[in-house]
This record gives C-alpha cells, structure tokens and sequence, in this order.
C-alpha cells in the first residue's frame, strides 16, 4: 500500500479525488424526475438515509483485495438498524415523499414488519388443500391472527405504490454514500424550504482511499498486516452551506454509548455545523427515548422594545440560553409478548419533526 494521499481530507479534496460510482448519473436522474413530480403535486419530501456503519473489516469482502481472506471486529455495540425505515413509513402517513438511501440489505419500510430473522413471512402461511374434489391446485392462505396485522401493512404499501411516494436507492460503499448524498441533495435542494434530511445512517469514521489499495493480492505469513485508513470527510457542513444554501432542514443523529455526553455532544455538533435539530439517542435506550436538541428560536423583537434581562440560573449555565432540549418518552416495552406495545418511538419523533418542518416553512413566508 502506498502512503501519498493526505490522512484526513476536506469534502472538497474527496470529491477531487475519490472515484463517483458508476452507476451514479443513472440513480440522480431518477431522483431528479422524482423530485420534479413531487413539487408538481405540491408535497414536501423527505431524504432518509440508513446505514450501519461497518463494526467488521471484512477483508474478504474487497475491501482491499478480494484474495483476502480475514474479518476483524472492531467495536463492541451492535443494532437492528430499523429506525431508517419504521421512520420511512411515518412520513409517509403524514404526507411525505419519501427518498431512501439505504445501504444494501438493509431493513426496509414496509417488508420491514416480515424480517426473515424476527418475524419470517413463511410462518404465517398455510396451504389449504382444494377440497372440492377437482384437481385445482391447493391455495396460499395467511393465518388467522396475521391477517388483520399484514392486511395493514399491506394496504399501507399498495397506497403508496400507487401515489408513487417512495424512491429507493441502494449503496454498498461509503464512497458510494459520500457520492449519493451530495447529488440527491443537490436535487432535493431544488425544494428549497420543502425539503428534510433525516440523516439515521451511522456513518463509517475511516475509509480506504482508492490511492492505498493494494494493486496485488497482499500476502499472507508475513505476520500481522497494519492498515492505516484515512479519515471521512465531515460532510454536514457543506451539506448546510454549500448543498443546500442554507433552506434545507437538516436533521441529524447522535448515537452515545455513555448518556452523559448526548447533550453536549449535539449541542457542540449544531455549533459547528448551524443545522436545524440533532436527535440524541443513547444505545441501549433509542427505543423508547431520544432527545432533540436545537437553538432555541427567539421572537423578533418590535424596534423600541428593550432586550428582556436574561434569567439567573441561564447566566450561570450560558449554554443553556442558546439551545433547547425536548424529550419524546414511550413507555419501556414489556417483555411479556401478550402485553407487548406495539408503539414505537417513532412515530413521536416524525410528529415532532413535521411540526417544526411546518413551522419553519411558514417562517419563510
Ligand atoms: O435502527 P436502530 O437500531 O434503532 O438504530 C438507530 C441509530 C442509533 C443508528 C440512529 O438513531 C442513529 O443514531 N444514527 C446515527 C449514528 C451515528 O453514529 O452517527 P455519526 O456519529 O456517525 O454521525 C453523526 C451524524 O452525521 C449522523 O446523522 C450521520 O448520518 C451524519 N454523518 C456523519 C458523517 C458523514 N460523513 N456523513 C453523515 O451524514
């Protein structure tokens, strides 16, 4: 492997020297006609983005050379990935269109309810054998206590079909995701005010640069083998000024381990980034617990009014008198399948989101 690229590069510099994936004119220009007819029936839409980001280096894989053959773990938390497209479907009961930026394999909005590891579709099958004495072959039915169940997934997906709302995409790299991202948001960008992006994809921190990948098979009984990869460009802050020009409500995850740092880690990433809201959400508690964070809006003031004095307790904490924290609670799931809720968390979250989308479409008016 060679050592002639920078570690750590700008957006700017990956998009000069990154490859865009071959298929990626194809996918924009069916974002595009998308896009077009969506602003044609005046609906806001929504980028939804989901990926999990890589805990295994599988070096079998290709990520450096497909002769390889080894996989390493590199962290310890792992997650069923379904807020992507549980979310997905929320917006599209409120309206929405909906682009969803998956990568490959990922659960989806509706076959979500059917994953063939929690819930397989098979079982809830069964063969009825013809009993009218002909040879007609025997019918397919679904369960009794499914029906109801897929009967409303199922309306809900045929619906949204026929409205033509939902435009998949799949990627498999994060340069892939890198390429993706910029282009549709270019095109959804067109929406100026219409437009969300709800960033639940965890991104990978470290890639591969094309430059450093090795051009022969690497080989083996040499000892161990060190890899250096380079940093991921951060990407929301061209995304906020340079994608979108700032009309783009942009919204965006941050995934702790240790609760303690949610807040202040959402608070440092809307400084940094002057985006619109960051849901915090704690690993073991996403399901029924996430919290958003923002800056906190203040009224115009009318031009004689004197500036109100700042409460003492917010001078103490200066922080505090710049952002906003709202929780959204569900009620812990129970363990015991028969009392089992079947809320989820969200639902609250797009709620929330569409309220304050709403109102900051209205501001613009
Ligand atoms: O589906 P579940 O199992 O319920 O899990 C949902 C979730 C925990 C994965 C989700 O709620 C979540 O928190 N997703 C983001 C997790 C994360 O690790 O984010 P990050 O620290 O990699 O990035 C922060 C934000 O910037 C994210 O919104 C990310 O999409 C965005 N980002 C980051 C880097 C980059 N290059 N591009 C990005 O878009």
């Amino acid at each position: 492997m060679t050592d002639t690229e920078p570690a750590s590069f700008s957006a700017e510099e990956y998009f000069a020297t990154q490859p865009p994936p071959p298929t990626l004119d194809h996918d924009i220009n069916g974002v595009r006609e998308f896009v077009a007819r969506q602003a044609q029936e005046g609906r806001k839409v929504v980028l939804v983005t989901v990926r999990r980001s890589s805990k295994f280096i599988n070096i079998r894989g290709g990520l450096i050379k497909r002769t390889q053959r080894a996989e390493a773990l590199l962290c310890r938390w792992s997650s069923m990935w379904t807020r992507g497209a549980t979310s997905a479907e929320y917006f599209l009961k409120a309206g929405y269109a909906v682009i969803f930026m998956h990568r490959q394999f990922s659960l989806q909005p509706f076959s979500r309810h059917y994953s063939h590891s929690t819930n397989p579709f098979l079982d809830f099958l069964e063969i009825e054998p013809s009993t009218d004495g002909t040879s007609s072959p025997p019918r397919i039915c679904v369960t009794h206590e499914m029906r109801q169940d897929l009967l409303e997934v199922l309306t809900a997906y045929k619906s949204v079909h026929a409205a033509e709302t939902l435009h998949t995409m799949t990627f498999v790299t994060v340069n892939d995701y890198l390429w993706l991202l910029r282009a549709v948001t270019q095109e959804l960008s067109l929406l100026g005010k219409k437009s969300m992006y709800y960033l639940a994809a965890a991104v990978s921190d470290f890639f591969l640069p094309r430059q450093k990948m090795s051009e022969h098979k690497i080989q083996s009984g040499k000892g161990s083998l060190h890899i250096e990869m380079d940093q991921v460009p951060k990407i929301l802050k061209p995304m906020v000024t340079e994608w979108t020009k700032g009309e783009g409500f942009i919204v965006s995850f941050k995934l702790e381990t240790d609760g303690d740092l949610l807040i202040p880690k959402a608070r440092a990433a809307l400084d940094r980034y002057g985006h619109q809201v960051v849901i915090g959400n704690d690993l073991h508690r996403r399901k029924f617990e996430v919290v958003f964070v923002s800056r906190k809006l203040l009224p115009p003031l009318p031009p004689d009014a004197e500036p109100e004095p700042v409460p003492e307790q917010d001078l103490e904490d200066p922080v505090s008198t710049t952002f906003v924290e709202t929780w959204i609670r569900i009620p812990v799931p129970s363990s015991n399948p028969v009392t089992n809720q079947v809320k989820e968390i969200e639902e609250g979250i797009i709620t929330e989101l569409v309220k304050r989308h709403d109102r900051w479409i209205d501001e613009a008016r």
